[in-house]
């Protein structure tokens, strides 16, 4: 049995990182880029910044700073048509998951044409589209080092799986300093994304010695630095911590796969637009103790990775203390319940065998250690919606 890895050809790892970008556009024989972005990153100045870094260095940059969160095919065609009204020669994604996403998904329909659907799995797609550049500046989706992008299709409130080489960032960019404006609601939303990227690739039933051992450094650099930078956004060290820790995470769930939890989470950002960081951690806790039985060691060991348990305490005694610092850690970062958070119940109640068939439909709860049937998954989404 072998396990193909597939990663960015570069990855520019550090503070200040983002200076080498015309250096990395001339290695990969770039000279015509376009900048996916959104408001936010122009307010920022981080867009302002990169824009005088390429034309320092004698290059251009036209700008589509538009991206919406949680991007859908619509929200893709005023960029498309920039994208194809130019000469460009690669994307540059500057921003959180969405506009990393949402250049991801251009660079395939700028060189392949159709839409989104049509990329969606089962279907896997290693064609290569536009080279992409990918700079996060949240810690965060990993989308920097994945072969997956997430489309909302507004029609049917589904967000599509679309996964394969050609959404493989050519290069990514990750530096650190672009997290340290970023506020602590966003911070505790990413940040526990990463940290479920971390321990859904751990025990997913598709993990390999490589993607084991990415998705423990990654928790290990997470779990330790998440409350600091949430608390202490200017804490440099526990911003790297985080930065680090979302890549290797993205690596690790990229090549291993994420499971229960996000294939839940996916159906309530789609239809109630719950941020996607915020609804894995209304899940997590929950999921976790349902699929505890089922990789007992396995989970234990992510406790130990996370610091709470020694090597000489069993795993029962590990894994307790998993289920309760997940439970702390909701408390601490205040993420709100379902309702909390405005979903209205008798809509939650009505949408249940939707979201559980759109959850199976992804694929990802069979990469879970213990797999649900659909019944397992709306009994869940019950139990998440009456949680304290
Ligand atoms: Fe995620």
């Amino acid at each position: 049995m072998t396990h193909r890895i597939v990663l960015p050809r570069i990855m520019e790892i550090g503070a200040g990182a983002i200076q080498k970008m015309p250096d990395i556009l001339g290695v990969l024989s770039c000279q015509r880029p376009l900048l996916i972005t959104d408001p936010m990153m122009v307010q920022l100045g981080h867009a302002g910044r990169l824009t005088d870094i390429l034309e320092t260095a004698g290059l251009s940059c036209a700008v589509f700073a538009d991206t919406m969160a949680e991007p859908t095919e619509d929200s893709l065609q005023p960029a498309l048509e920039q994208l194809k009204s130019g000469d460009f020669d690669a994307l540059i994604a500057l921003g959180g998951g969405s506009a990393i996403d949402t250049a991801k998904a251009l660079a395939l329909l700028e060189a392949r044409g159709g839409c989104m659907a049509d990329y969606k799995v089962p279907r896997i797609v290693d064609e290569p589209g536009l080279p992409v550049i990918a700079i996060p500046t949240t810690a965060g989706t990993g989308s920097e080092a994945t072969r997956v992008t997430i489309i909302t299709d507004a029609s049917t409130d589904e967000k599509m799986l679309c996964m394969g080489l050609g959404f493989m960032p050519m290069a990514a960019i990750i530096d650190f300093e672009l997290t340290l404006t970023v506020p602590a609601r966003v911070t505790a939303d990413t940040g526990i994304d990463a940290l479920t990227h971390g321990i859904e690739a751990y025990v997913s039933r598709k993990a390999s010695l490589f993607s084991d051992e990415q998705a423990l450094a990654a928790i290990r650099l997470l779990a330790p630095n998440l409350r600091k930078a949430y608390h202490n956004p200017n804490d440099r060290a526990a911003r790297e911590a985080m930065m680090l820790g979302s890549t290797l995470a993205g690596i690790a769930f990229s090549n291993a796969s994420v499971a229960l939890v996000h294939g839940m989470s996916r159906p309530i950002g789609a239809h109630f637009h719950v941020p996607h960081g915020l609804s894995n951690a209304m899940l997590l806790p929950a999921i976790t103790e349902y699929s505890l039985s089922a990789a007992t060691a396995r989970y234990a060991t992510c406790a130990r990775a996370m610091g709470l348990a020694r090597e000489t305490d069993s795993d029962d005694v590990a894994n307790t203390r998993l289920l309760a610092e997940l439970r702390a850690l909701n408390a601490e970062l205040k993420v709100p319940t379902l309702a909390g958070f405005g979903v209205k119940e008798s809509e939650f109640m009505a949408l249940l065998p939707v979201m559980a068939e759109q959850a199976l439909a992804s694929g990802s709860p069979g990469n879970n250690p213990r797999v649900p049937v659909q019944e397992d998954i709306i009994d869940l989404y019950k139990t998440v919606w009456h949680q304290e």
